[in-house]
């Protein structure tokens, strides 16, 4: 199959492919397309003007009101969806607003459901960490651990709540073990048979979600280490991803993305469902530092990095330049 050129001959010219623009269009390999992005998009409760998020410059902390024009404009861009995240004025140990239908995201996901519902999808995040007053994904126990299994009920009751109140993909972030299949089975058993599952299947405890903090108020202290996976591992992204996918997850993704291109390119290789990643707050607060300095040119960043991305594997990425970027691939 494989020719080598002959020594000395000047016949194999790469160069040629690359000679014009029209050229370089036709043979490019990896294309991304506005329906391939997604917007994540916080909404806070309690705040009558949307606040700016400070280490995440043009982001903002939404309001229930103008989380809807924003909704309608990733709409008109034609994103493939909107993942919500909430933010609660009121918070404690176990997390309670998360499962309430008249908790911020429950509220939010009802707002961007109502406003643009059928036009793109509407996604939501699952996991405690926005809810409880220690800011941990899961629940303690007495010895101050997260602890999984009781983790998984409070999952379980979130998954319902966030489907009854209109959203169709969940993403389950927590990285609790068996958690996806926790999640399908109540799921089921509340009659939502087509609510879809987005598992962050292999997610690693990253310095990279710093700005996400702040743009969600997190009240963590210390990591996250004893549930989000070690930067140093390879092979076990690959076995997490594995795990969700026997226990049912619709998609499954890599977090954070540009880090963990090793790790996407294995995913994608063996996945059966379809592979997404998550271009994170910190991958993203890099660029724009940069840009902002005159270091880097910023477009090109941006679309390097999401063309990067996709090409390692994802077939959609999450990105808080989503909007900005479906623009150019329009
Ligand atoms: C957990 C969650 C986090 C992010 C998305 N979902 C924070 C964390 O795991 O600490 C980070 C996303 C980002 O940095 O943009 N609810």
């Amino acid at each position: 199959m494989h020719t080598p050129a002959p020594s000395n001959s000047r016949s194999h010219r790469p160069r040629r492919l690359r000679s014009s623009p029209a050229m370089r269009r036709l043979v490019a390999e990896t294309r991304l397309h506005p329906a391939n992005l997604v917007l994540p998009v916080f909404v806070r409760e309690g705040i009558d003007e949307p606040r700016p998020i400070t280490s995440m410059p043009g982001v903002m902390q939404h309001t229930l009101e103008s989380v809807r024009p924003l909704a309608a404009e990733a709409a008109e861009a034609g994103l493939g969806g909107i993942m919500l995240f909430g933010v609660p004025a009121e918070r404690d140990p176990l997390g309670s607003a998360a499962a309430d239908p008249n908790g911020i995201l429950n509220l939010a996901i009802r707002a961007v459901a109502d406003e643009v519902g059928g036009e793109l999808v509407v996604q939501s995040d699952l996991c405690l960490d926005e809810f409880t007053s220690h800011g941990h994904c899961g629940l303690l126990d007495d010895a101050g651990r997260v602890d999984n299994d009781a983790t998984l009920e409070s999952y379980a009751r979130m998954a319902v709540a966030q489907a009854e109140a209109g959203a169709e993909l969940l993403g389950l972030s927590g990285m609790m073990d068996g958690q996806v299949a926790v999640v399908r089975e109540a799921l089921d058993a509340a009659g939502h048979i087509d609510t879809a599952i987005l598992a962050y299947a292999a997610k690693y405890a990253s310095a990279f979600y710093g700005p996400f903090r702040e743009a969600v108020d997190s009240q963590l202290q210390g990591d996250r280490r004893s549930y989000q996976q070690d930067p140093a591992n390879r092979r076990e992204g690959l076995r997490e991803a594995l795990l969700d996918l026997d226990e049912g997850a619709d998609i499954v993704m890599v977090k954070p993305a540009m880090s963990y291109l090793d790790v996407l390119s294995d995913v994608a290789r063996v996945s059966t469902v379809p592979v997404w990643a998550y271009q994170v707050s910190g991958e993203a607060a890099m660029i724009e530092a940069a840009a902002q300095n005159g270091w880097i040119d910023r477009e090109g960043a941006i679309r390097e990095s999401l063309v990067s991305i996709a090409r390692a594997g994802a077939d959609t990425v999450l990105s808080y330049f989503a909007l900005e970027a479906a623009a150019w691939w329009r």
